[in-house]
């Protein structure tokens, strides 16, 4: 891993502060059990290209990835609360060989770049993955936490009401997305009162949500209503939020918004510094960045 770059400003410390880095060291420094509920999404595999070397997402194979991905969520999992949660959203892929066109896992899309794409344009040596199977990522990875020691309670179905257009004629075009729900221990902290249905009953697994124009300069930003869930049901006013894999800082302008305290870990420097922008721009009252070298302190 490289190490963390000195973050080009500083300002006092306040709600919020950036780690920028590698999640895989610089979670290590987060004080245990002091983080009540992690919002994130991790890079897909083989999808996106974010610039820097250290990217999870970009292994030779997606056995590797999911090694990558258990390794840091059990860092999550040691700064987490006893009662704490962890929601996850994954995204899934297919094995392909070959094929660089205006669609499919090889398409050039937005900002997605031809390294890591180049690379997965042989089907991977694992799992028995043949041409054009469906990876079913998402619950490997979910299956791989679950024997590491994390106990999935839900499968969120995200429905995109607005999905990315995929120009294909022999499968359903996709447009859902799964958010996982784990936690530590059974008696984890879930305010079923903070988010319910519009008929009052308690909230269902899956959530139809729009676009969000908010936080364009990233490639692959949440929409906020997706985070204002998760924190609502997840922590109290004042409780710790982290993100591992903040990108453009939705989950800690969310955060913020509902009087969380959050820290966020983001590898690219430049969306750290664009997410701190994005906060300073009205949504944010006070922000650290933080180099990745030296010690982490969480403010309390
Ligand atoms: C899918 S994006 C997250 C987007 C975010 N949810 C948002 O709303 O903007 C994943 C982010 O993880 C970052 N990343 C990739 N590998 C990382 C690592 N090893 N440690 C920390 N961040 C990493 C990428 O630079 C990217 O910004």
């Amino acid at each position: 891993m490289t190490e963390a770059k000195t973050p080009p400003m500083d300002s006092p410390s306040g709600d919020v502060e950036i780690l920028i880095g590698d999640s895989r060291d610089l979670l290590s420094r987060l004080e245990a059990r002091s983080v009540q509920c992690c919002v994130t999404s991790p890079p897909y595999w083989g999808l996106r290209d974010y610039d820097h070397a250290e990217q999870i997402g970009a292994e030779a194979s997606p056995d590797g990835y999911v090694e990558n991905l258990v390794r840091i969520f059990r860092e999550v999992r040691r700064v987490l609360r006893d009662d704490g949660t962890l929601w996850l959203n994954v995204g899934d892929g297919y094995a392909r060989n070959g094929g660089t066109g205006k669609s499919g896992p090889n398409a050039q899309v937005g900002n997605t770049r031809k390294r890591i794409q180049r690379r997965n344009c042989e089907v991977p040596d694992c799992w028995g993955l043949k041409d054009r199977d469906l990876m079913g990522l998402p619950w490997r990875v979910a299956f791989a936490l679950q024997a590491d020691g994390w106990l999935l309670r839900s499968r969120i179905t995200w429905v995109k009401k607005a999905p990315m257009p995929e120009s294909v004629k022999n499968r359903p075009s996709n447009a859902t997305e799964d958010v996982f729900l784990f936690c530590k221990t059974p008696t984890y902290f879930y305010d079923n009162q903070a988010v319910r249905e519009e008929s009052g009953a308690n909230l269902r697994n899956y959530w139809m949500l729009g676009p969000d124009p908010g936080g364009t300069f990233h490639p692959a930003v949440f929409p906020r209503e997706l985070v204002r869930r998760c924190v609502l049901l997840g922590s109290r006013p004042g409780d710790l939020v982290l993100d591992p894999f903040s990108g453009s800082g939705t989950t800690d302008v969310v955060a913020v918004e509902l009087n969380r305290r959050a820290v966020l870990i983001e590898l690219n420097e430049t969306y750290a510094i664009q997410s701190k922008a994005r906060m300073d721009s009205g949504l944010q009252r006070t922000l650290f960045l933080r180099p990745g070298q030296g010690s982490v302190q969480v403010k309390r």
